[in-house]
């Protein structure tokens, strides 16, 4: 079994090193991934320290070396570095893609994004691993182990929605930045933010998608136990594209005016939905009111629905009944 996990692990390490020196050493690798990086922003330190790569678009270029230099079938195939066609034998998964392989806690190799550079819509713009034994994608950061330190040192954890988010905002010094890439964020990534920091900021994009993501991040974020802030971008920006538009002051600076604590945020988009209609803006007081449920730390609970009350301008009391209600109705 642990022998599985490290031969897993062993591929994928050699997988990251051949896409890294494909992209850095083939005219195909330079010309088309490298470049491609480059006009995106991303610095040498940055491409080096993530080990960024590049696939060449052929069919068996990568299993074909892998299987020269002795790699299994199976750990090929299991990682999903290699697909198996119905006569046997095997192609590559990653095919002009440019790659950003993805680290465990301790910095090993798991597993890989692969971004087509094609603008075709028919193209699926990101291929992800496969689940294995070495990869659980709901309980995987990307960028946690090279942001762990410094989520320590800021008390804080700023969560994004991509690769690029990740890269861009690290390289801009902000380095406590990790991405929940490939899925939505789960319960299990939040109690792994949750054991270097109990404070999140999202970060999500400024489009519909990124604010339904962040409402929804919010209550699984309280429900651990943690505490939530969000920003949110102009529409049409995502971090990466922010940072690299306007530079790392202002980027600070956005974050700065815009951070709002997740009751502000959440009446603010909910009341601006609800327009003056007054039996939905009483929906959105509850629904707030039910975030506030959600909260362990019944001190903590209280202090936000202070807040809410404030906001609001509701009567505490009614605010209280309301939660007492809904805890008892989840106990
Ligand atoms: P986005 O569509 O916002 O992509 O998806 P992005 O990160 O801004 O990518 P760029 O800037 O165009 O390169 C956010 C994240 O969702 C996952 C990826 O992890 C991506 O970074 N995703 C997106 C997929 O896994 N598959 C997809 O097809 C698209
Ligand atoms: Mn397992
Ligand atoms: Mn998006
Ligand atoms: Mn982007
Ligand atoms: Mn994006």
């Amino acid at each position: 079994e642990d022998q599985r996990r490290e031969s897993l692990m062993i591929v994928s390490s050699y997988a990251a090193k051949y896409f890294h020196e494909t992209m850095l050493t083939t005219d195909e690798g330079q010309n088309i991934g490298l470049s491609y990086f480059k006009e995106r922003g991303f610095n040498a330190d940055t491409i080096k320290k993530f080990e960024l790569g590049y696939s060449p678009d052929q069919w068996e270029a990568f299993t074909g070396e892998a299987l020269k230099q002795g790699y299994q079938e199976e750990f090929l195939v299991t990682s999903g570095l290699s697909v198996k066609r119905d006569n046997g034998s095997l192609y590559d998964r990653y095919r002009g893609r440019v790659m950003f392989p993805i680290h465990s806690f301790t910095g090993r190799v798991i597993a890989f994004g692969g971004r087509t550079l094609k603008t075709d819509k028919a193209v699926p713009k990101y291929v992800n691993s496969p689940e294995s034994e070495i990869y659980h994608k709901s309980n995987v950061l990307y960028g946690l182990y090279f942001a762990k330190k410094a989520i320590r040192e800021q008390d804080n954890c700023y969560l994004v929605e991509g690769y690029a988010d990740v890269l861009s905002v690290h390289q801009a010094g902000i380095e406590n930045v990790v991405a929940s890439s490939g899925t939505s964020l789960t319960s299990e990534q939040v109690r792994l933010i949750g054991r270097l920091t109990k404070n999140i900021t999202i970060l999500y994009d400024g489009d519909a998608a990124g604010i339904k993501a962040s409402l929804r991040g919010l209550d699984l974020i309280l429900e651990e136990g943690l505490n939530v802030k969000v920003v949110l971008f102009p529409d049409g920006h995502d971090p990466d594209s922010y940072v690299q538009k306007f530079g790392t002051a202002a980027f600070k600076k956005h974050v700065d005016d815009s951070k709002k604590d997740f009751i502000l945020f959440k009446t603010d988009i909910l009341l601006k939905e609800a327009g003056k209609d007054p039996i939905r803006r009483s929906e959105v007081i509850r629904e707030i009111v039910e975030s506030i449920a959600k909260i362990p730390d019944s001190i903590k609970a209280s202090v936000f629905i202070k807040e809410c009350s404030y906001i609001l301008q509701i009567d505490e009391r009614a605010l209280l009944t309301e939660l007492n209600k809904m805890r008892q109705a989840k106990a």
